[in-house]
């Protein structure tokens, strides 16, 4: 597998420098806080996408340059607030910023840097990507909102669970193939397909992550098994119960409640794994993969189009 961001190399490390650059503040104690944010960078998925979209077009302009650090940051600002939400300790191999602080500080920092986000969005001067991503951070919330009231539901859909992550995840990834097409000049028609790609990626992005919640901490950088124990059930899950001939009912009630024992949490976990739930997963996301690359439009050259290929393979084969 070639590296993802080959074709967009230089642009790449133009972009991290720019977006190193922007984690500074006169206030000491802001500074402190962006500070140790800067020490944990993620792996810049979204960035990547959109430079490699606006690659497709030739020269990246600037505005795609303010819209990756947009993106980031915006993702960067929805993990702070995600783990007070999740209470989780563990962020990228280190400390969450609200085990490092406490929660109090930490939706103070997630609001600092949705700020962050909202002034690189505005340096696009694109009134679309401004009215856009505006949205997008009411649509990030309605996700988790669903996500919490579906802890009052008795069944486990998977229409419900493509629906969360479709508004929680996919549409950060859609947005930013929509947006990185639209300021690179695309038609109409390429602008779609670009943006079905990201949303399809970012579902396959979140089937992955909700496969590695089964995988040890130490290869995650994040406490693993968090999903149940916030009472959350994913495609693993949702297949291999609702198509097992015991009946979970209890289960399903005492995790959604979460008052859940570690042995029915474990029973759980367990039966999943054992009956094809991880496999379930998996193969959804490979059909899922093939219709993403299906969809990439024809005029791409061969190279960005392996530089895709390789970003859906990253995404479905990763560790963390
Ligand atoms: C984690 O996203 C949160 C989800 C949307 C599943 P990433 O796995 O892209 O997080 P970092 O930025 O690389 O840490
Ligand atoms: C995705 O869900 C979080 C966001 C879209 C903000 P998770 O809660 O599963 O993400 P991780 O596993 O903590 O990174
Ligand atoms: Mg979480
Ligand atoms: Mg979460
Ligand atoms: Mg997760």
């Amino acid at each position: 597998m070639k590296h993802i961001c080959e074709p967009v190399k230089v642009e790449f490390d133009e972009f991290r420098t720019r977006y190193s650059s922007l984690f500074s503040c006169p206030n000491p104690s802001v500074d402190l806080l962006l500070k140790f944010l800067s020490r944990r960078n993620g792996k810049m998925m979204r960035p990547i996408l959109v430079l490699l979209v606006s690659k497709c077009y030739g020269e990246i302009p600037e505005s795609a340059y303010h819209l990756a650090a947009a993106v980031e940051l915006l993702h960067q600002g929805s993990l702070i607030h995600d783990d007070v939400v999740d209470e989780s300790e563990q962020r990228r191999g280190r400390r969450s910023a609200n085990a490092a602080f406490d929660n109090r500080m930490a939706v103070l920092l997630g609001d600092y840097v949705v700020s962050m986000a909202l002034q690189q969005i505005t340096a696009t001067a694109d009134i679309r990507s401004v009215d856009m991503l505006s949205k997008l951070i009411g649509t990030l919330s309605e996700g988790e909102i669903n996500q919490l009231n579906a802890l009052d539901y008795d069944t486990l859909s998977e229409d419900v669970y493509f629906d969360i992550i479709s508004k929680k995840t996919a549409i950060l990834f859609s947005s930013c193939t929509e947006l990185s097409a639209l300021l690179s000049g695309a038609s109409s028609q390429e602008t779609q397909a670009f943006r079905e790609f990201g949303h399809v990626a970012g579902l396959c992005f979140q089937i992955m992550d909700d496969i590695l919640d089964y995988h040890s901490s130490q290869e995650t950088g994040k406490p693993s098994g968090n999903d149940m124990k916030e009472g959350k059930f994913t495609l693993p899950a949702i297949y291999a119960l609702n198509n097992s001939c015991l009946d979970w009912s209890g289960h399903i009630k005492a995790i959604r409640s979460l008052s859940a024992t570690p042995e029915q949490i474990k029973e759980v976990t367990d039966y999943t794994v054992s009956n094809g739930g991880i496999e379930y997963a998996v193969r959804k996301m490979e059909e899922l993969k093939k219709q993403a690359i299906q969809g990439l439009p024809a005029f791409i050259s061969p190279a960005i189009r392996e530089a895709f290929v390789s970003y859906l393979e990253l995404i479905t084969n990763r560790a963390r």
